[in-house]
């Protein structure tokens, strides 16, 4: 049977605008292109799921109007299940615009319903959780929901993932409720109050994250330098080197290693397995323009 998968999160309509440079303050330039592209991390992280071969059920919200009905038939069109999506008549989809260079991007996210996700809205939902394998959860959504979508599948005995993204205030408590933590570096220097100088530092500030936190899988990922992982046994860091490739657009790079993560937990495969496969799915998802079109098949894996 298919590795049934659980997503608890965020739905954007990502405004892509390309231009040659950044626009100073008070400056009108003038841009390339825009393009309308569904995002968010929790639905990417769907879609992802979903095109690796997974049954897929997603919680969230989005706005009564074009946006979220366009976001909604994509997501069916990728064969996520929307039913437990909730269409807020009066609350906007939220919205990603994301100022494109060749360099680097910029991005202002407006949460829109994403913002209004409660506890009660996940309660509601509580069997696709509950029937699920895995369940994955990001933090575009108020915390509190997140809270309560990760209780559901401790209580019912699913595995969990949190990817702390973008970074938040998590209590010990509730960053203890993910079997596994996914920060990539800019985000574990939050958690760690500071930035690490370098790998050493990374090294040893993984290891005391595994003091405090000692039943979970710490998987740090590193962009062009692929991941490491910190596994409860007691071992070393592990790193996995990411391909080298032509990057093309990185939105979502994080978001397909997640899901490919995702996919291998719900399937029951071997940590050493998923690294590699969820590191290549990273790398293959930036070499495609926008978040959801370049999560890749297995078959596209290899
Ligand atoms: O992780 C990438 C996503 O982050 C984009 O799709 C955008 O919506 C932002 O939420
Ligand atoms: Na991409």
């Amino acid at each position: 049977r298919k590795p049934k998968i659980a997503v608890v999160g965020s739905l954007n309509m990502d405004l892509v605008l390309t231009m040659g440079r950044m626009p100073r303050m008070g400056e009108t330039l003038q841009g390339d292109s825009i393009h309308y592209i569904s995002g968010g991390k929790g639905a990417n992280q769907a879609v992802g799921c979903a095109r690796l071969g997974a049954d897929v059920g997603m919680i969230g919200a989005v706005g009564g109007d074009a946006f979220g009905a366009q976001i909604l038939a994509r997501m069916s069109g990728f064969g996520v299940d929307t039913a437990a999506i909730a269409e807020l008549k009066d609350a906007a989809t939220g919205t990603a615009t994301i100022l494109h260079t060749e360099g680097d991007n910029c991005i202002v996210i407006v949460p829109g319903a994403n913002g209004r996700c409660t506890p009660d809205m996940i309660e509601a939902h509580r069997a696709v959780i509950a029937g699920a394998d895995a369940l994955i959860v990001q933090l575009e959504i108020p915390l509190p929901a997140v809270e309560t979508a990760l209780r559901i599948a401790r209580e019912a005995d699913v595995r969990t993932i949190i990817n702390p993204a973008p970074a938040a205030a998590l209590t010990d408590e509730q960053i203890a409720l993910g079997d596994y933590f996914t920060p990539n570096e800019t985000e574990f220097d939050y958690y760690c109050g500071s930035p690490a100088a370098n790998e050493d530092e990374l090294f040893a500030r993984m290891r005391a994250w595994r003091e405090r936190h000692p039943r979970q899988t710490l998987i740090v990922t590193r962009g062009k330098h692929g991941i490491s992982c910190l596994a409860p046994d007691g071992g070393e860091p592990v790193t996995v080197p990411a391909p080298i490739v032509d990057v093309v657009d990185t939105t979502g790079a994080g978001d397909a290693f997640n899901a490919a993560l995702c996919y291998g937990l719900a399937a029951g495969w071997p940590l050493e397995d998923t690294l590699p496969l969820a590191v290549k799915a990273a790398s293959r998802s930036v070499t495609v323009f926008g978040a959801q079109d370049g999560m890749p098949t297995m078959a596209e894996l290899g």
